[in-house]
């Protein structure tokens, strides 16, 4: 379905090849389906749920859309999907890190479970990483002045959107961390590093934690300044596709939040509701 309210021009990734990790499904998808309604000469979803990558790539266009089952927590896969991509379609343009687990568990720091922050950190960091290295190289190799943006969250900035998923939290600040740093270190190259920071919606993650979309709603409403609409996954993938197009031609290091202006209302009034 083509997400069409979009402001930017329909051609702005024309000629582009594009990665996203974590498209079979939520934010990933939703950006996968418009990098293709703007031009993008191929995308590439990486996910380890096969079946509905291989739907999702189908609906794209097998021609111009690739499903590879990739586990981002293993760096050898990650490098063999970034081949993939390459030998496939010549270079690498974009790539959306995206691919996340939420807590397995809501824990303190008092009862903080080890081997399920390793399972966490092991996709939401070192698989992050791992992705922003081998794009990064690919890009360097080839000499593309890419784009490579990561998904973060508002609890990078402010804890009061999940104060029980110790691991979680501890992520999202990684991944601040990450795209601060490898946006130093690749602006030689002219590859920007940029993150998008989501507050809660209801995709998968949220279904897993036992949230529809409705509670979500009646959880985050109160604390979201901007009131008569709510965030979608289409208003995140609109924030990736400026961050991943040249409308960002000078933007690097930064974290676009998107959020309705929750991270920006006075800790006072939260903890007042
Ligand atoms: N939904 C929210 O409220 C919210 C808020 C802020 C940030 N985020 C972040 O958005 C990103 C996308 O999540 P979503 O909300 O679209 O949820 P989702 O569950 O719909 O999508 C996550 C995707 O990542 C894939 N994935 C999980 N482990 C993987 C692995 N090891 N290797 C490859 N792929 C893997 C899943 O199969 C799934 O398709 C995550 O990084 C998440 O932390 C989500």
């Amino acid at each position: 379905m083509a997400h069409t309210e979009s402001a930017l021009p329909l051609k702005s990734l024309e000629g582009k090849v594009a990665i996203v990790t974590g498209g079979a499904s939520g934010i990933g998808e939703a950006t996968a389906r418009l990098f293709a309604d703007h031009g993008v000469r191929a995308v590439v979803i990486a996910d380890v749920q096969e079946k509905k990558g291989q739907i999702v790539a189908k609906s794209i266009g097998t021609e111009r859309c690739s499903y590879v089952h990739c586990d981002v927590s293993d760096e050898k896969q990650v490098k063999a999907m970034v081949d993939f991509t390459v030998e496939k379609y010549g270079q690498l343009d974009i790539m959306f890190s995206n691919a996340g687990i939420r807590s397995k568990s809501d824990q303190t720091i008092l009862d903080f479970n080890f081997s399920e922050f390793e399972t966490l950190f092991g996709i939401n960091v070192r698989g992050m990483a791992a992705c922003v290295k081998h794009a990064a190289r690919a890009m360097v190799e080839k000499g593309v002045k890419g784009s490579i943006v990561c998904t973060a969250s508002v609890v990078a900035t402010n804890c009061r959107g999940g104060t029980d998923m110790t691991d979680y939290v501890m992520s999202k600040h990684a991944i601040l961390g990450l795209v601060r740093t490898a946006s130093q270190q690749l602006g030689v190259h002219g590859i920007r590093v940029n993150c998008v920071s989501p507050s809660a919606i209801a995709t998968g993650m949220a279904a897993s934690a036992g949230l529809s979309n409705k509670e979500i709603q009646m959880i985050f409403g109160p604390f979201t300044p901007l009131k008569g609409i709510a965030l979608s996954v289409n208003h995140i993938a609109d924030a990736v596709l400026f961050l991943a197009s040249n409308n960002s031609a000078f933007v690097t290091g930064h974290d676009l939040v998107v959020d309705g202006g929750f991270i920006s209302l006075p800790h006072s009034i939260i903890t007042e509701n």
